[in-house]
């Protein structure tokens, strides 16, 4: 298992077996599986690269000046 450190998936080998909360489960059988950290997929549970189009690397960093309040 590798997670991506700018925030990307999570790598895992597969095939894999990933219930959702809704209950789903889901299956993969290729070789490695890209897991959606960032909820932003079409495709959750699986990764299809849209968390490349969050905010340029550091803006939403902890401790940033653009950091929103929680
Ligand atoms: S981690 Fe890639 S779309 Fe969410």
């Amino acid at each position: 298992m590798r997670l991506d450190p700018d925030g990307g998936p999570l790598l895992v080998d597969g095939p894999v077996e990933v219930v959702t909360e809704d209950g789903t489960t889901h299956f993969s059988h290729r070789p490695t599986v890209a897991l959606c950290t960032c909820r932003r997929s079409a495709r959750y549970p699986w990764c299809d690269t849209s968390h490349r189009a969050r905010a340029p690397k550091g803006a939403d960093a902890p401790g940033s000046p653009e950091e929103e309040p929680r």
